[in-house]
């Protein structure tokens, strides 16, 4: 990363690059830990969600809006992410930068300056997000896209983001860091801030992002709205989903009993399953350990697809074609993510498993995936875990394939 030192009026600015775009940033932020108290916010870390976050906005624009965009950067911070943005599309009509602190407001614009862009296509705005989505409400132009990016939750949003993005085909891109709280290290947390239980196992991750999109699709409903999850993205820490919101009350209702459910979970032997529709159909005893005292549960939780394929494909040429740093991660992520279609919720770690058997090493996930498709059961890899596969098979039954495979080797 290049820098160099730069007088700005009274702020000593420093002079970055991300992609193929320079930026200023306060000298004082410059290599600081990423916090709430730096002059204005940057991550150099969660570059790869500007790098995602870009290349969905296209996707969507090539795939579902093919019209100029009209989007909305609700917590922009340097801005250097809608300046990507606009630097790799011009498909973008117009784009408004928002940011609550007034340090970032002036940063973004000279952000906006030192990169040429038109201040017809950028506003750059100085409100809180809330009050924004609300004046934008009543707008008889409506954005294709809005992103919210907030510090941790962004529960506080959500119902006033629907009332201001475009009724259908609008795309909402919403971050969460509280992971410790969807991850069900703080349930109690995750239970006031998104009204469902979390469980802190090994699949937590996609628990998580479960909870979190059936958050943002109940607060869809409450507007006469629904979505439909594009892309489900874990990464450092983070989960961004992409979702298309859609109008039509008979498709939510037809939606609604096979979109959420419940997940049981065996403390003692690790097995789950799935609860959907009938709430008294809760097993009293684990299926395979048969014990009693070891269940417990996570909900409601989203159970529809996290991802859609088309739009995962898209993701992936455009992927290829734009050289951002994080080209390679990104591929592998979505290949997981596409893998991960109609397969069953959660998934297991292999690792731990492994150590758990005595296994003598750690087998390849690819070996192991091919011998449950054998045994007839489904297979793949997961986005959320690199060390992890999702199956149908039962955990007694994927023990045995494990041991098989150690005696295969
Ligand atoms: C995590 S940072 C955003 C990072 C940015 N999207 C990026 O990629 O670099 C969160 C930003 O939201 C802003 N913010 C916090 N609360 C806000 C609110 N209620 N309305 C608007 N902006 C807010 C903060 O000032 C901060 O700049």
């Amino acid at each position: 990363m290049k820098t160099e030192n730069q007088d700005f009026g009274k702020s000593k600015y420093i002079t970055k690059q991300e992609g193929s775009v320079k930026f200023f940033l306060h000298e004082t932020d410059n290599n600081a830990i990423p916090s709430k108290s730096m002059n204005v916010f940057y991550n150099e870390r969660m570059e790869i969600n500007r790098d995602i976050s870009i290349l969905a906005i296209i996707a969507y624009n090539k795939t579902i809006s093919q019209t100029s965009l009209v989007v909305v950067d609700s917590m922009a911070a340097s801005g250097i992410g809608s300046i990507r943005l606009l630097k790799n599309t011009n498909n973008v009509e117009k784009m408004y930068l928002n940011d609550i602190n007034p340090i970032a407001v002036e940063l973004i614009k000279n952000n906006l300056e030192l990169n040429k862009i038109d201040p017809e296509q950028a506003e750059v705005l100085n409100k809180d997000a809330n009050l924004l989505f609300s004046e934008i409400s009543r707008n008889s132009v409506l954005p294709d896209v809005i992103s919210i990016d907030p510090f941790g939750t962004p529960n506080f949003f959500i119902d006033s983001a629907f009332k201001a993005i475009k009724k259908d085909n609008g795309l909402l891109c919403i971050t969460a860091t509280d992971t410790a709280v969807l991850f069900g290290v703080k349930p109690k947390a995750c239970i006031r801030k998104y009204i469902a239980k979390p469980l802190h196992t090994d699949y937590c991750k996609e628990i998580g992002a479960r909870i979190l999109i059936s958050f943002i699709s109940r607060i869809a409903h409450i507007n006469n709205l629904g979505i439909i999850p594009l892309l489900t993205f874990y990464s450092n820490h983070f989960i961004r989903i992409f979702a298309m919101s859609f109008r039509g009350n008979s498709k939510i209702l037809n939606d609604l009993p096979k979109n959420y459910g419940y997940i049981i979970h065996c403390n003692n032997c690790e097995d789950r399953s799935l609860i959907i529709e009938n709430l008294l159909k809760v097993p009293q005893k684990c299926p395979i350990c048969l014990s009693e005292k070891h269940l417990s549960y996570s909900g409601p939780l989203w159970v529809g697809e996290l991802h859609q394929k088309s739009y995962l494909e898209e993701l992936s040429i455009l992927n290829e074609k734009f050289n951002f740093k994080n080209k390679n991660r990104i591929r592998k992520v979505l290949k997981f993510a596409l893998n991960e279609i109609n397969m069953p919720i959660s998934y297991y770690n292999i690792h731990k498993i492994s150590q758990q058997l005595k296994l003598s090493s750690i087998p390849k996930l690819e070996d192991i995936i091919k011998l449950i498709e054998e045994n007839g059961y489904k297979a793949s890899r997961t986005h959320f875990d690199f060390i992890s596969i999702k199956t149908d098979m039962k955990i007694d039954e994927l023990k045995k394939v494990l041991k098989q495979n150690e005696k295969l080797n």
